[in-house]
């Protein structure tokens, strides 16, 4: 193996990055419907894919790819369905990928007729790694020139697509293992025959096609790019991070850090491989530090079921913020200090005074994402007094004094023991009854 993160490194002196924090959201961009549909082992009908579309729209997302429509006849009718059945909101952008090929791109100028907003995501790979295996040893300049001669194109074809306002994307695919000098010799070409300007800025995607290194890497990437690209307010830069070492969402994090403006990926992290970068994570990791991020997550049971119906596939149990499990305490000791926590927030909301969600072990108020506090403590043989107390509250309104809390916490615990299994609310409540209630 080699030791890529001492290939990838960058010379980056006095970093911006690693003291910044993340104040605003980016702009989103949704690629479930290409990058994560193409990485399905049933990929999802037009049907799913118009049902996915609405749904990603009905979130907040503003811009969504849609797909490849120059690869596939089920792609191509995909985006003439959308327009045929009027169901691109005026807001939406939709994205449409190609590969920067002369015969493709006029293929998917084709499919826009009667698109309102479109964004052409021209792409070709440039790292050593793709131009030696993949292009048979193409030199550097033939890659840079199949760039430029799809982006030449694609501006040609703009006034023949009469309607659709359209702008452009470009995409170093493969980016965070391109030599990066070269990268950025790439994009300035790309801007250089596009011609963007300030008002109508174009899209520079720097992928982490896969993720080779650290994301402090990745990071410095991104930095040194923002500070060394010629036009910087010509170009909106944006991320598109996969997950092949695990460290997708830390990775975009600290590319936004660095100076990136837009974020690409996909819900739950659906995409090649691994998976893309999640969305649902990072947006919610900054609605916990008080982002307003425009998406819309206050339903997400309703948005997994979506989910795991069309891709076929389940959200884990420890998934951060979707998954079963991760609203549930299991311990004694952090079902108390859940307790404590969620009684001074509600009586800090009755006096409608600032408080704001200060529960120990928990990120968010599960409620925010219409998660059920029901479901928060189970009780098994690992729970304490505090936690049989309070699902004795919550589910039966009786206030145990106190001093009755150990005394109950361990005839519950036994039964716990005993059945080897987890006690439901009503499995509580019938053992406190028999001990407590019916004894003379
Ligand atoms: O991961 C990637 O590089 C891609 C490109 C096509 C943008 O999906
Ligand atoms: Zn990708």
């Amino acid at each position: 193996y080699q030791p890529f993160h001492k290939k990838f490194q960058i010379p980056l002196s006095n970093r911006q990055w690693p003291d910044k924090v993340i104040d605003a959201a980016p702009i989103w961009c949704s690629v479930d419907l290409r990058d994560g549909n193409q990485a399905l082992s049933v990929p999802m009908n037009v049907d799913e894919k118009l049902e996915y579309f609405r749904m990603l729209c009905e979130i907040g997302f503003k811009e969504i790819e849609v797909g490849f429509p120059s690869a596939s006849d089920t792609e191509f009718r995909f985006l003439r369905r959308l327009v045929e059945e009027n169901a691109i909101p005026d807001d939406v952008t939709v994205q449409v990928l190609v590969q920067a090929r002369e015969h493709l791109i006029r293929r998917t100028f084709e499919s826009l007729e009667g698109v309102k907003k479109a964004i052409v995501h021209v792409y070709n790979s440039t790292s050593p790694l793709q131009r030696k295996v993949t292009f048979s040893d193409a030199s550097r300049e033939k890659i840079k020139e199949i760039a430029v001669k799809g982006v030449r194109l694609t501006k040609e074809l703009v006034p023949t697509a009469k309607g659709t306002n359209i702008r452009l994307q470009y995409s170093p695919e493969s980016f965070s293992d391109t030599e990066i000098d070269y990268a950025l010799e790439i994009c300035e070409a790309v801007m250089d025959v596009w011609g963007p300007t300030e008002a109508n800025p174009i899209v520079l995607n720097l992928p982490a096609t896969v993720e080779w290194t650290t994301p402090n890497v990745h990071a410095d990437q991104i930095e040194w790019f923002c500070r060394n690209l010629k036009d910087r307010n010509k170009a909106i830069i944006s991320l598109h991070t996969h997950n092949d070492r695990g460290t997708g969402v830390a990775a975009t994090e600290l590319g936004l850090l660095a100076g990136a403006d837009r974020v690409e990926g996909t819900l739950f992290g659906n995409g090649e491989r691994t998976g893309n970068l999640d969305i649902v994570t990072v947006a919610l990791n900054m609605n916990s530090h008080g982002i307003s991020t425009g998406l819309d997550f206050s339903d997400l049971n309703a948005i997994r079921r979506v989910y795991e119906r069309v891709t076929r596939m389940d959200i884990h149990d420890r998934h951060p913020y979707a998954g079963e499990l991760v609203f549930t305490a299991f311990s004694g000791s952090h079902q108390d200090a859940i307790k404590k926590g969620m009684d001074r927030v509600s009586k800090a909301e009755s006096s409608s005074s600032e408080y704001g969600w200060q529960v120990p072990y928990l990120t968010i108020d599960p409620e925010d994402i219409g998660r059920n506090y029901e479901a928060i403590i189970r009780i098994n043989s690992q729970s304490g007094k505090g936690g049989v107390a309070w699902v004795i509250d919550q589910e039966y309104g009786l206030d145990l004094p106190k001093t009755m809390h150990p005394e109950v916490g361990l005839v519950v615990n036994e039964l716990a023991d005993n059945r080897g299994a987890e006690l439901s609310s009503e499995d509580i409540w019938e053992a406190f009854r028999q001990s407590f209630v019916n004894c003379e």
